[in-house]
């Protein structure tokens, strides 16, 4: 059930409090029994609110360093930034007198906003949501890793920042302090989810959201990777955690620096397009390399290539080549043992010959899925490996190969076979 206004503040109360300290205590389990037993003693409306908050706060714990300490809706969490995207995305508003959060939603990106920015004001049409960000705000004033510049306090306004821009926002005393500030919104995707090339459907819609230039200097836009980008004028960063597309930045105004920019976390480096870039084409070497998501969503593959020395081994598949090991933030390397063009019998014979018993299988451009492909593979030995179907100027290609470690050791492969 829903967590509502009046259950949030109950939850909040002495008797709230004792109750979400002992069901946070409780091992993860059935509810049923939980809500039968605290019943007895405490509301049951109560009860089901402690039971949904506890529920949400371990699955933030993804998200969220003190989770345990935030307050969710199930919405305000699952369109939350998650705290490693947030802190790197702030990182431009540092030092500003002002920022202006205009969709806060349960505070996710706020609590990184409010510990660079002098200043923070946090506008949210959805009264529950508000009161979330507030508390969580009071909770974690300064997030995790600290972040220097801000008080991690922040002015909080309930309202439609569609009807607040501009006539609203020009009656506000910190109204002057916009021409040095930055305005960054996360407009909400929900209804866009099933087209994610449809920016007009974002609440705000994205042409709103772009117009934001005419009041602030300094605008940030939170959009789908997925967007076209072509006919954007903005900077355009990618941004990925764990190797995984999180969420695209459109940087508007004195904010806009290069045209496209891939930054990869944890590690916090960025590739972005000035710089060499390659085209070149040519056979599978010693070693092949994945690029970061963020790389090949940002449209940098070149620039990579260019930058790591690296060639490609078709047009159309994002795998790049080369004869040395290559450490960096923005690939995935693996030694080749074996190049075998698409044939079964082949592949299994390589696989006999060199005793492997366990693979991950990755796959691009390739006829066949990891899933179809894995149960006619005739794994015996002992050994691991990756397997990487794809495609080789034209040419369905099966490799053999090791996984390189980040500081370019070869390592075994075992513990990712499920892939
Ligand atoms: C993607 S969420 C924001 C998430 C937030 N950045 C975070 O990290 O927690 C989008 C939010 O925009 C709010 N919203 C959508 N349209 C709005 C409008 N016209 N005025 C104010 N808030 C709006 C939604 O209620 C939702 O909470």
């Amino acid at each position: 059930m829903p967590i509502t206004l009046e259950q949030f503040h109950a939850l909040r109360a002495d008797a709230g409090r004792e109750l979400l300290a002992r069901v946070a205590a409780e091992p993860p389990g059935e509810a049923l029994p939980l809500l039968e037993r605290y019943r007895r003693a405490y509301p049951a409306g109560l009860v089901a609110a402690a039971l949904e908050l506890t529920r949400l706060r371990r699955k933030a714990a993804a998200k969220f360093s003190n989770a345990g300490a935030m307050w969710f809706t199930r919405d305000g969490l699952e369109m939350a930034s998650s705290e490693a995207v947030a802190a790197h995305v702030a990182r431009r508003f540092a030092g500003l007198p002002l920022v202006l959060d205009l969709c806060c939603g349960i505070g996710g990106d706020l609590l990184a906003l409010a510990a660079v920015a002098r200043r923070a004001v946090a506008v949210e049409q959805d009264a529950l949501a508000l009161e979330l960000a507030r508390a969580n705000l009071e909770a974690i004033p300064h997030p995790h890793p600290p972040l220097p510049g801000g008080e991690g306090a922040a002015t909080f306004i309930h309202a439609d920042v569609t009807a607040f821009i501009p006539d609203g926002l020009a009656l506000m005393p910190f109204c002057g302090l916009l021409a040095d500030g930055g305005m960054f919104i996360d407009p909400s995707r929900r209804a866009a989810r099933a087209a994610a090339r449809r920016p007009e459907a974002y609440a705000p819609p994205l042409s709103w959201c772009l117009a934001l230039t005419r009041y602030c200097p300094r605008v940030a836009i939170t959009v789908s990777p997925a967007l076209d980008f072509a006919e954007i004028d903005a900077e355009v960063e990618v941004i990925s955690l764990h190797g995984e597309c999180k969420e695209a930045v459109l940087w508007l105004g004195d904010f806009h620096a290069v045209a496209r920019r891939a930054t990869v976390l944890p590690a916090g480096a960025a590739l972005t397009d000035v710089g060499p870039s390659s085209d070149a084409l040519g056979e599978i070497g010693a070693y092949l390399y994945e690029p970061d998501a963020a790389v090949i969503r940002a449209g940098l593959l070149r620039r990579l290539a260019g930058e790591l020395g690296l060639r490609r081994i078709d047009p159309d598949i994002a795998y790049l080549t080369g004869e040395a090991p290559v450490t960096s933030p923005f690939v995935t390397g693996f030694q080749v043992r074996e190049i075998i063009p698409w044939s079964l019998k082949r592949l299994n014979a390589g696989l006999a010959a060199r005793r492997i018993g366990r693979v991950e299988i990755k796959k691009r451009g390739f006829p066949l899925t990891p899933e179809a492909l894995r149960p006619k593979l005739k794994l015996t030995g002992a050994a691991a490996a990756t397997l990487i179907c794809t495609r080789a100027r034209g040419t369905a290609v099966v490799l053999i190969a090791d996984r390189l470690s980040r500081d370019g050791e070869t390592i075994s492969t075992p513990e990712r076979q499920k892939q």
